[in-house]
């Protein structure tokens, strides 16, 4: 019944496949991947994956679990203390120039959204921008007339049109979330980290919001990694769904047709899945 519930979007499924046997270029590779905040107790644990590109990855697991420790050890906030991190084959570093540069490409939404409350709209979308207009215009935040029109665009297709002058603070918490999302199309991004942009959220626009981003993956073949609270939205829209207890990662799992299947172990029942989802969401 869990199942049958489960609406995967062919186009995810038919482009997983074919990557998986043809073009097998990895975006993001993990090895035995261990991080701590003080160097005593591990938030992960020996963490190894791969997330190829134009996929969508998720990664489901209770409060405190790791999971947005590991999309801050992704885009190079944090430094593993043991393992190996390659992200379109650099090892993410924010205090390395070349990865810096590197990052521009990766639209990073913090769990906080960490949008400016006081400015506006097209203000805050026009931040993705600001590594590519040069240094002094970034610095005096002057913006070329394309980039005003680019946002503009940006700003429609994320459902906000006549909205551009609201100031942040003034908007819903799914306008918010779309805002975030919008900021990091701006980007022009080869790799979208989202860090749980819809839980908290209704139904209906979480689904708004998750279909926004599946229509940017294709459009754009952007590799999303999106951490979720819930297990079925999860396996709905992600091509694989990584699992993280206690800072381990405990299954890798996806829809195949009417299956859910372990990639990690291969032999995962329903009836497993059907306790994990009780447990996890
Ligand atoms: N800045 C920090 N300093 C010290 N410990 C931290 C810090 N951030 C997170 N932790 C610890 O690391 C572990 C994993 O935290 P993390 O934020 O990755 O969990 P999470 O799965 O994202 O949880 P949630 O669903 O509540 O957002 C937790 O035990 C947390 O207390
Ligand atoms: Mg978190």
């Amino acid at each position: 019944m869990f199942l049958n519930k489960l609406k995967k979007k062919s186009i995810h499924s038919s482009s997983f496949s074919k990557l998986s046997t043809i073009d097998t270029k990895i975006l993001i590779q993990m090895n035995n991947v261990s991080a701590s905040y003080d160097a005593k107790n591990f938030s992960l644990k020996e963490i190894t994956l791969s997330i190829e590109k134009g996929t969508n990855y998720a990664i489901v697991g209770q409060s405190g679990s790791g999971k947005s420790t590991l999309l801050k050890l992704i885009n190079g906030m944090m430094n593993p203390s043991k393992g190996q991190i390659k992200v379109d084959y650099q090892t993410p570093d924010m205090n390395k120039k070349q990865f810096r540069r590197a990052m521009s490409k990766i639209g990073y939404i913090p769990q906080s959204l960490g949008l400016i409350k006081n400015i506006s709209v097209l203000e805050n979308v026009l931040i993705g921008a600001l590594p590519r207009i040069g240094r002094l215009n970034s610095f005096l935040k002057k913006f070329p007339e394309n980039e005003i029109l680019e946002a503009k665009k940006i700003i429609q297709l994320v459902g906000l049109r006549g909205k551009e002058n609201r100031k942040a603070y003034m908007l819903s918490g799914g306008e918010k979330r779309r805002v975030a999302i919008a900021r990091a199309l701006m980007q022009k991004p080869i790799l979208l980290l989202a860090d749980e942009i819809v839980s908290e959220l209704d139904q209906v626009t979480a689904k708004e919001i998750m279909d926004l981003i599946a229509d940017a993956q294709r459009r754009l073949n952007l590799t999303a990694v999106m951490v979720h609270h819930d297990m079925q939205l999860a396996l709905k829209y992600a091509d694989r769904v990584a699992v993280i207890k206690e800072g381990q990662k405990i299954l890798e799992i996806g829809v195949e047709g009417d299956k859910i299947i372990d990639f990690q172990s291969g032999n995962i029942s329903q009836k497993e899945i059907m306790e994990l989802y009780n447990n996890e969401s």
